[in-house]
C-alpha cells in the first residue's frame, strides 16, 4: 500500500477544484458600506487617515448611494458630520439634521438599497461623548430618550434600519418602544451589541470629528479582554428587541464573533472598522502587503468566524470590481 492514502493536496490542484471545496464565500448582498455625510455641496473630501474614503456632501452621497445599489451591495450606513455641535447633540435628532437630509435625498434616488442610520450622539455633541453629560458623567438614562428620538427621526427621513452604536444600557428597548409607538414596528434594529473600547476607531474619529474632549469611552464600551461579558451584552440586546447583533471591531475579535454565533441564532454582523482599513491601506502603500489579497483574506476570515453581515469600507470597491 503506497503512503499516504489521504492526500489533502488533491482538491487544491486547480482553481475549479479549490472553488468546489470552498467553505466560505463573500457576497456583496451581505455587505454594508459606511459613508460620512457633511454640509455644503459638491464636497468630496478624502479622509487623510482613510485614503479612498471621503466626507461627502448630500448631493455627492446620493451619487455614491446609486453606485452602491447598482453594484449590488446590500446596505448603506450613514454617519453625519453636522454644521454645529452642542451639549445635547441636537443635530442628531433635528428634523433637518445632516443625516435626515441625506436620507431624504438618498431615499428618492435609490429603490431597494437598505438604508441604515448609525444612532449615536458623539458626532453631534461638543464634548464628543455618546450621551449627555450630567455632573461630569455620561448620564445613561438621560441619553436614552435622545437616542430614541434620533432613531425615530432617521426612520421618518427614510432609513430602513437603525443601528445604535452608543452602548448605553437599555437603548435597544428605548428605541424599539419609540419606533413602535410611532407605528414603525416593521423597522429592524441592528445593535452594536458587543462594541469594544478600541484604539482601532482612531481614523473614524478624524473622519467624523468625534474624539471625546475629556476622558474616554471606557465607561460604556467594553474592555478588550472580555468575552463572557460580550455574551451578556448580546443576550440583553436580543431580549430588548435587537433583530441583528454586531461585534466590533472585527479582525481583532474573531473569537468573540465565533463564540456569539455558536451561542445565538440571531443574524450576526461584524464591523471591519476604520483602523483595520487604515492598517491595510498604509502597509499596502508602503509595498509591505499585497493589498487585494489582504483585503479578501481579512473579509473571508471575518465571515469564516461566523459573521453573516460585514460592514466594511471595501464593500463598494469590491462589488464594483466584481471581486467575488
Ligand atoms: C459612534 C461610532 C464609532 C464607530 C462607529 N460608530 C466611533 C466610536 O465609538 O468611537 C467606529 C467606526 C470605525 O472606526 O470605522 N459611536
Amino acid at each position: 500500500m503506497p503512503f499516504p492514502i489521504n492526500r489533502m493536496r488533491r482538491t487544491r490542484q486547480t482553481a475549479q477544484l479549490r472553488s468546489m471545496v470552498a467553505e466560505t464565500r463573500l457576497d456583496p448582498g451581505q455587505m454594508i458600506y459606511p459613508i460620512f455625510v457633511c454640509p455644503e455641496e459638491n464636497v468630496r473630501r478624502e479622509i487623510p487617515s482613510m485614503p479612498g474614503q471621503f466626507n461627502l456632501s448630500v448631493d455627492e452621497a446620493v451619487r455614491v448611494a446609486q453606485r452602491v445599489e447598482k453594484a449590488g451591495v446590500g446596505g448603506l450606513m450613514v454617519f453625519g458630520i453636522p454644521e454645529t455641535k452642542d451639549a445635547v447633540g441636537s443635530g442628531a435628532y433635528a428634523g433637518d439634521g445632516i443625516v435626515q437630509r441625506a436620507f431624504r435625498a438618498i431615499r428618492e434616488a435609490v429603490s431597494d438599497l437598505v438604508l441604515i442610520g448609525d444612532v449615536c450622539l458623539c458626532e453631534y455633541t461638543d464634548h464628543g461623548h455618546c450621551g449627555v453629560i450630567q455632573d461630569g458623567e455620561i448620564s445613561n438614562d438621560a441619553s436614552l430618550e435622545l437616542l430614541a428620538r434620533t432613531a425615530l427621526s432617521q426612520v421618518e427621513a427614510g432609513a430602513d434600519m437603525v443601528a445604535p452604536s452608543d452602548m448605553m444600557d437599555g437603548r435597544v428597548r428605548a428605541i424599539r418602544g419609540k419606533l413602535d409607538e410611532a407605528h414603525h414596528d416593521e423597522v429592524p434594529i441592528m445593535s452594536y451589541a458587543a462594541k469594544y473600547a478600541s484604539a482601532f476607531y482612531g481614523p473614524f474619529r478624524d473622519a467624523a470629528g468625534s474624539t471625546p474632549q475629556f476622558g474616554d469611552r471606557r465607561t460604556h464600551q467594553m474592555d478588550p479582554g472580555n468575552v463572557r461579558e460580550a455574551m451578556r451584552e448580546i443576550e440583553l440586546d436580543i431580549e430588548e428587541g435587537a433583530d441583528i447583533v454586531m461585534v466590533k471591531p472585527a479582525m481583532p475579535y474573531l473569537d468573540v464573533i465565533r463564540a456569539a454565533t455558536d451561542r445565538f441564532p440571531a443574524p450576526m454582523a461584524a464591523y471591519q472598522v476604520s483602523g483595520e482599513y487604515a492598517m491595510i491601506e498604509a502597509a499596502s502603500r508602503n509595498g509591505w502587503l499585497d493589498r487585494d489579497r489582504t483585503v479578501m483574506e481579512s473579509l473571508t476570515a471575518i465571515r469564516r468566524a461566523g459573521a453573516d453581515i460585514i460592514i466594511t469600507y471595501y464593500a463598494l470597491e469590491l462589488a464594483e470590481a466584481n471581486a467575488f
